[in-house]
C-alpha cells in the first residue's frame, strides 16, 4: 500500500548539522522511500531555492540526488518573528489536514517559541498523531532548563508528538548492542559484575569546534556529548534482557539503569580544554569550557557490583574513535599444587568508528607439545557485510519518526535522569582543574 506522503519542516536549514548529516543521509534514502513530498528548510539567510542548495552541497560536501533536490525548498524564517510563521503556514497550504513533521535543528532556547508559534497558527496541534516534533539535542542545557522546555512544549504538544533525537542510538552498531548482548548465550550469560570489571565508552575526534563555537562554548563536552549520547550507551550495555523489544519496555529498561548511575572513585571526572580554543575570538579569552571529559560512574544494582563505566570524549584528539571497551576480570589457573598461570583477562570491543564490528581477545593453547596460553584475537567486520550504502543513524531516526515507532528516541523521563546525572558531573568537574592539552589520545 502506497503511503501517505508528508511534508518534513526543518528549522535550522543552514546549520551544519543539516547540511552535514541530515540532507545527506535524506540524499541516501532511496528516492521511492522517501516519504516527503516536500522538504521545507529554514534559516535567517536570505536564499533562492537554487543558491540554497548550492550551499548545503558545498558545505556537505556531497551531490544532489535530483528527485531530492526537486522536492527541497528553502524559506527565509527569523524564528522570533511572529509574522514569518504566516508565510510558512501559506507555503504549507491546509496545515492541519496534512501530515507534517517539524524537525527543530536549533539551540534549545528556540525550542518553545517555535513551537509556541506553529501551535498558534495551527500547523502543530495538540493531539493530532498527524502532527510531530523532533527535536535535535541538547534538549536543554541543565536538568532545569530540560524541565522548564518540557512543561512549555506540553502545554503545546502530547508526549506522544514528541520525539527527542539522539543520533547515537541509530548507528547500526550501537542498534547492535542489544542483538549481541540478548542474542547469544555466550556473552548474555556472562555480561554482568561478577564477570565484568570495566566498561570504558570512548567517543573521540580529531576535529575542533571552530565552526560551531557559538553553540559549543556554552555547552561543553560534558553536555553535548555525555548527557545524551555516552549515557545511553551505559543503560544499553547495562540494562536487563527485555520481556519484548517493544519501544515501551527497552525505554523502560533503560531508566531502570540511568536511575541508578552514581559517580565512581577518588577522582570520578577529568576535564580538559585543547590548546587553541582560547584563541578562536576574543571572547573565549578565559572560557572555562571543556573539550575534554572522562568521567568515572558506577551502576548501584546487584549485577554490576564493583564494575567500572568509564565515559570518555574529547575534541582535537589523534584519531576519531568510537568504541566500547568491555574487560572482564582477571583469571588464575592452577596448573598444578605449586603453580599457577595468570591468564590475560578477555577483552570485548564494540567497535562503532572507523570500523564496524566486534573484536574479542580470549585465551588459547599455544600450538606445540608444551602446555603453554597465549591471548589470542577474533575479529567480525559488520560494516563488511553492507551492500550498497551504509545504514545511516539519521535515515533511520527520520524513518522511525515517521513510522511512530519511538525504540531508538529518548522518553522524557530517561532524559531527565540523564540531566541530572550531567549536572552532577558538571559540578564535579568544576572541582576539578581544566588541563590544557595538545592533540592526545585517549
Ligand atoms: C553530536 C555532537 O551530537 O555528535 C558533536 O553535538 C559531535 O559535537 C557529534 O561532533 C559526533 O557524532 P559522530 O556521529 O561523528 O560520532
Amino acid at each position: 500500500m502506497k503511503k501517505e506522503p508528508s511534508i518534513l519542516v526543518v528549522f535550522g536549514g543552514t546549520g551544519d548539522l543539516i547540511a552535514k548529516k541530515v540532507l545527506p543521509a535524506l540524499n541516501q534514502w532511496y528516492e521511492e522511500e522517501i516519504p516527503y513530498e516536500k522538504v521545507l528548510c529554514l534559516g535567517r539567510r536570505d536564499f533562492s531555492n537554487e543558491a540554497y542548495g548550492d550551499f548545503v552541497r558545498e558545505k556537505g560536501q556531497f551531490q544532489w540526488v535530483e528527485s531530492l533536490k526537486e522536492r527541497v525548498q528553502y524559506l527565509n524564517l527569523e524564528f522570533n518573528h511572529s509574522q514569518d510563521y504566516q508565510t510558512l503556514k501559506n507555503l504549507l497550504g491546509k496545515g492541519s489536514k496534512k501530515k507534517i513533521t517539524f524537525y527543530l535543528a536549533v539551540k534549545p532556547e528556540a525550542f518553545v517559541t517555535i513551537a509556541e508559534n506553529l501551535n498558534r497558527i495551527g500547523l502543530l496541534e495538540k493531539g493530532n498523531i498527524r502532527h510531530k516534533i523532533i527535536f535535535e539535542k541538547p534538549f536543554g542545557a541543565s536538568l532545569k532548563s530540560s524541565q522548564s522546555i518540557q512543561k512549555s512544549i506540553l502545554a503545546l504538544v502530547d508526549e506522544e508528538q514528541i520525539y527527542r533525537i539522539d543520533h547515537y542510538l541509530g548507528k547500526d552498531m550501537i542498534r547492535n548492542i542489544l542483538a549481541l548482548r540478548f542474542g547469544n548465550r555466550l556473552f548474555q550469560e556472562s555480561w554482568n559484575g561478577n564477570v565484568i570489571s570495566s566498561v570504558k565508552i570512548v567517543s573521540s575526534e580529531t576535529a575542533g569546534v571552530e565552526e560551531r563555537i557559538d553553540y559549543y562554548d556554552h555547552i561543553g563536552a560534558i553536555n553535548d556529548m555525555i548527557q545524551s549520547h555516552l549515557l545511553q550507551l551505559v543503560a544499553l550495555i547495562a540494562m536487563d534482557e527485555p520481556k519484548d523489544f517493544s519501544a515501551a519496555t527497552i525505554r523502560k529498561e533503560k531508566f531502570e539503569i540511568l536511575k541508578h548511575i552514581r559517580l565512581s572513585g577518588e577522582e570520578p571526572v577529568i576535564r580538559g580544554q585543547y590548546k587553541g580554543y582560547r584563541q578562536i575570538n576574543e571572547s573565549l579569552s578565559a572560557s572555562e569550557t571543556e573539550t575534554y571529559v572522562k568521567a568515572t560512574l558506577s551502576v548501584h544494582r546487584p549485577n554490576w557490583k564493583d564494575t567500572q563505566f568509564v565515559v570518555e570524549t574529547g575534541k582535537k584528539m589523534k584519531e576519531k574513535r568510537m568504541e566500547i571497551i568491555i574487560s572482564y576480570r582477571p583469571k588464575t589457573l592452577h596448573l598444578n599444587d605449586s603453580e599457577t598461570f595468570q591468564v590475560a583477562p578477555n577483552v570485548l570491543t564494540i567497535q562503532v568508528y572507523p570500523t564496524e564490528g566486534v573484536h574479542l581477545r580470549f585465551n588459547s593453547k599455544a600450538p606445540g607439545y608444551d602446555f603453554q596460553m597465549d591471548p589470542v584475537e577474533a575479529d567480525y567486520c559488520h560494516d563488511c557485510r553492507s551492500i550498497g550504502n551504509k545504514p545511516e543513524a539519521y535515515v533511520k531516526l527520520l524513518m522511525d519518526a515517521e513510522a511512530g515507532d519511538k525504540t531508538l528516541f529518548a522518553s522524557w523521563r530517561e532524559l531527565e535522569i540523564q540531566w541530572q546525572i550531567a549536572d552532577q558531573i558538571k559540578v564535579a568537574a568544576i572541582k576539578t582543574p581544566l588541563k590544557l592539552y595538545e592533540q592526545k589520545e585517549l
